[in-house]
């Protein structure tokens, strides 16, 4: 897998030095299984990554953001970590890492690593041995076992229950129960024990020295659980999560493991960053997590769940950047990613149902909203992330048949929230040829036929291909100095309902969420649009759910 005959041409100069490069930064996530196979065996892998990072190139994103490609027997795609300094063979080897991360650097692409701390793999090297060795084995400290209730200990230790469903806990032959906020092939690490903290100290410095530019950290909010691990004690708890503090769940005592991380990271060259994944009942409890001396960003799920209305729109965005601006960190927005609907059928259905969605909806109106929401999400203040896929403008494959599946979720709580593999498809990059170009085989999850129109080779070129928007939005945000800086939206109060409207010094942006078109005074000269336009008599029909970027003088 690692002939490095580079197509890295046209290097953008490359920019590592100390910048706040972040603050404003596009990611593009890569999920490594799905974005493209080099040898042909229908699963993604790293030097699949490396050829294709021209195009990461040309799209005109800041930094790519990889999912777990660790050494994983893949119980949930790879969040379930065997050993954390080593690449699964189904992804490659060190060196293909290697390579990824220098030939991303030529091309002016920040690399930043997925890091999963809640738990590890029930492979791990520890949660092995701490099996093996049975009850009152030191290591069964690092992880959370527990004798369980009941007469014969046939009880759960508590009342937890996973987040893909059923209880939290899993009994051992040898009786004792064990910690699983996932899958139980997911075993919770016991964050109290030095020793944990010491191996992610370790791991984060062996991927440091490999030159990463920063981390995605998984479940930043889960690593410490309440003392006594408590009950809930009653109620829908998935209904709770994300609404609630619950006692495994953003418990103030993870902000201790961040500042210590923190120092770290401090001591690398190259304005490296971490981002949170933390689902936390409001965004100001996000923003601890982005206080100046724990990590950089935090992503912005409040967003990405709320309906294309202008209102809860104007909301949200307000009340985000209301939360970051005392911390001092930037607002980040994200639509869609790996455990999510795609924004593009999320918006093809009827709002507020939530981000897993099993319809496929009106796909045309969910595409002219996706596009629409897209030139909005990149003209905020702040930075944004992109899900490999959404700038051709997928739409999540809502008819795969049961026994592809391979979401643990789909199997744990009886297909109920487990649609996640819907929006990890192969994406294409050919119009034809096996799987599309994604390799030269099949593909782990079936590609509709109708991909090849949807490929990156089939929408270069064409200018109103959603391709070609992302592009053409990410040269003008590079071009339009301030195009995502600041920390708050100017907005123009007394728009017709349904319209956003906002500016910043020779940019102005004006968003239609509505069905129907809005006739408003034209703000300046088109810079983009996400449907066709036309301005006239100075006044601009906007149509019906459309975006409009404007050189305003
Ligand atoms: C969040 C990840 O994004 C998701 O894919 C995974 O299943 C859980 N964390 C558990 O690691």
């Amino acid at each position: 897998m690692t002939q490095h005959s580079t197509d890295a041409t046209e290097a953008r100069p490359a920019t590592r030095e100390a910048t706040d490069w972040w603050r404003d930064a596009v990611i593009y996530q890569v999920y490594p299984r799905s974005f493209a196979d080099s040898d042909g065996d229908g699963t993604g892998d790293l030097e699949g990554i490396r050829r294709r990072l021209p195009h990461l190139r040309d799209l005109g994103v800041d930094a790519v953001w990889l999912s777990p490609f660790y050494a994983s027997p893949q119980a949930d795609g790879g969040y379930d970590v065997a050993d954390y300094r080593a690449v699964d063979p189904m992804y490659g080897s060190l060196l293909d890492a290697d390579a990824v991360i220098r030939d991303a650097h030529g091309l002016g692409l920040r690399v930043i690593v997925d890091l999963v701390p809640n738990h590890s793999s029930d492979q791990h090297e520890w949660f092995r041995r701490a099996v093996a060795e049975g009850p009152g084995s030191p290591l069964r400290e690092r992880y959370h076992f527990r004798p369980g209730k009941g007469a014969h200990g046939e009880l759960p230790p508590n009342d937890w229950e996973s987040i893909f469903g059923g209880p939290a806990w899993t009994r051992l032959p040898d009786g004792d129960w064990y910690l699983h906020l996932f899958a139980p092939e997911q075993p919770d690490f016991n964050w109290e024990h030095p020793a944990v903290a010491d191996e992610f100290r370790s791991i984060l410095r062996f991927w440091l020295d490999m030159g990463v530019d920063g981390f995605r950290v998984d479940v930043a909010h889960g690593m410490v659980k309440a003392e006594g691990l408590p009950d809930i004690g009653g109620g829908d708890q998935l209904k709770l999560l994300g609404n609630d503090v619950m006692p495994f769940f953003d418990q103030d005592g993870v902000h201790a493991i961040y500042r210590s991380w923190r120092t770290i990271l401090d001591e690398y060259d190259g304005d490296r960053i971490f981002v949170a994944e933390a689902w936390t009942p409001t965004v100001e409890r996000t923003a601890n997590y982005v206080r100046p001396d724990e990590l950089h960003q935090a992503f912005n799920f409040q967003y990405l769940g709320a309906p294309w209305e202008a209102g809860e729109l104007r909301a949200i965005i307000d009340s985000s950047l209301d939360a970051m601006r005392p911390v001092g960190a930037p607002a980040t927005w994200v639509l869609s990613n790996h455990d999510v609907t795609r924004h593009a059928t999320r918006y093809a259905n009827p709002q507020g149902l939530g981000t897993q969605i099993r319809t496929p909806g009106d796909r045309a109106l969910g595409l002219r909203r996706a596009r629409a929401a897209t030139l909005l999400m990149l003209a905020l203040p702040g930075s944004a992330y992109l899900y490999q896929g959404e700038e051709l403008g997928l739409p999540d494959v809502t008819d795969l048949p049961d026994e592809v599946r391979q979401d643990p979720s789909f199997f744990r709580a009886q297909g109920q929230d487990g649609f996640r593999d819907g929006c990890r498809v192969p994406i294409p990059w050919t119009v034809d040829g096996p799987s599309y170009g994604f390799g030269d085989g099949g593909s782990w999850l079936p590609q509709p036929s109708t991909w090849g129109a949807l490929s990156v080779e089939a929408q270069t070129g064409d200018p109103d291909s959603t391709l070609e928007l992302y592009r053409a939005a990410l040269a003008v945000r590079r071009e339009q100095p301030g195009l995502g800086a600041g920390d708050r939206v100017e907005w123009q109060e007394g728009v017709p309902g349904g319209l956003l409207v906002f500016r910043r010094p020779g940019f102005a942006c004006t968003v239609n969420t509505t069905g129907g078109p809005a006739r408003i005074p034209a703000p300046g000269r088109v810079l983009l649009a996400s449907s066709p336009v036309t301005v006239a008599d100075g006044h601009i029909e906007l149509p019906a759910d459309t975006t409009v970027w404007w050189e305003t003088t």
